[in-house]
């Protein structure tokens, strides 16, 4: 009975412990929900790209690393049906209180990193993950988890900014300054990518474009979007915001409509027979 409760008490140090190491928690992680909830529409073509790009089908069964709130959980979670399964792995418990609180029957929630990722299912037929993999510290090993949860001829389909770009210079430049948390992450290159892919058990990978159009009413929403999703310090305001992004990307403002083109890349490759 000791030992038992021991254990339990050395369980729940281990996991306080993993919820106050996560980047994406107290206000960091309230503003983010917030963003999504004020503005559900705003990454509409997100969501398209997502099915263009990872092909959920009825019936499979997908792991996706770094889910946040769980914006793509939803969509992906209803494509696959109730025959289906997704499983979620993000340290950060706040991010998926909201998902955990409506959890629909045939999604799973793990609060694990990626570099460490250890679940029962070993015969997934995809892992997506878009958005998190810069802050995942040891790509390697996180590559090598995903090899070892996908059944041969499974996708791996990474959306993420990456080195190089313009997306990342806004990142390293504009929201490292703003950002409460600042934003200390490592963008993978395609070379490094294309590096562990070969080194953990997946094909050479391809790379596409992945520029969504994140829509809003008028340019002062886009503002605020911003500010609440990058969590940006109190000194900076909705419209500091606005500038700051007009700096690095493109705003289409006029006509009722304000769009951000937001330029994310996608890597595709497929679990190899050898390794
Ligand atoms: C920018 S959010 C993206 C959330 C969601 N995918 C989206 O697009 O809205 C990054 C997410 O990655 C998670 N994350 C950070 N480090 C991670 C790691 N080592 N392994 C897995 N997920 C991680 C964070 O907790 C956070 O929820």
């Amino acid at each position: 009975m000791i030992a038992v409760f021991s254990l339990l008490s050395i369980l729940e140090i281990i996991a306080m412990y993993a919820d106050t190491d996560a980047e994406f928690s107290g206000e960091r992680s309230t503003n983010y929900q917030d963003a999504l909830r004020l503005y559900p529409d705003a990454w509409l073509h997100d969501l398209k790209l997502m099915h263009d790009l990872l092909q959920p089908r009825p019936g499979e069964s997908i792991v996706e690393v770094g889910a946040g709130t769980g914006y793509f959980s939803r969509e992906i979670a209803r494509t696959l049906g109730a025959n289906g399964r997704l499983d979620i792995v993000d340290p950060a418990s706040e991010q998926t209180q909201g998902l955990a609180e409506i959890l629909p029957r045939n999604i799973r929630i793990h609060h694990q990193a990626a570099e460490d990722m250890e679940l029962a299912f070993k015969g997934f037929d995809a892992v997506w993950s878009r958005g998190a993999i810069h802050h995942v510290r040891d790509k390697m090993r996180a590559f090598e988890r995903f090899a070892a949860h996908t059944k041969l001829g499974g996708r791996l389909v990474i959306t993420d900014i990456f080195a190089g770009t313009t997306l990342a210079r806004y990142f390293d430049s504009f929201i490292a300054r703003s950002c409460v948390t600042g934003h200390e992450v490592s963008f993978l290159s395609q070379d490094f990518a294309t590096t562990i892919c070969g080194l953990t058990g997946w094909s050479c990978p391809a790379f596409y474009d992945n520029t969504a159009r994140w829509r809003f009413a008028d340019s002062q929403h886009l503002g605020k979007f911003l500010r609440l999703l990058f969590s940006a310090k109190p000194e900076y305001s909705d419209e500091d915001c606005l500038e700051g992004v007009q700096d690095f990307l493109t705003v289409q403002d006029g006509g009722g409509s304000c769009t951000l083109l937001w330029p994310m890349t996608t890597l595709v490759a497929q679990r190899a027979a050898t390794h």
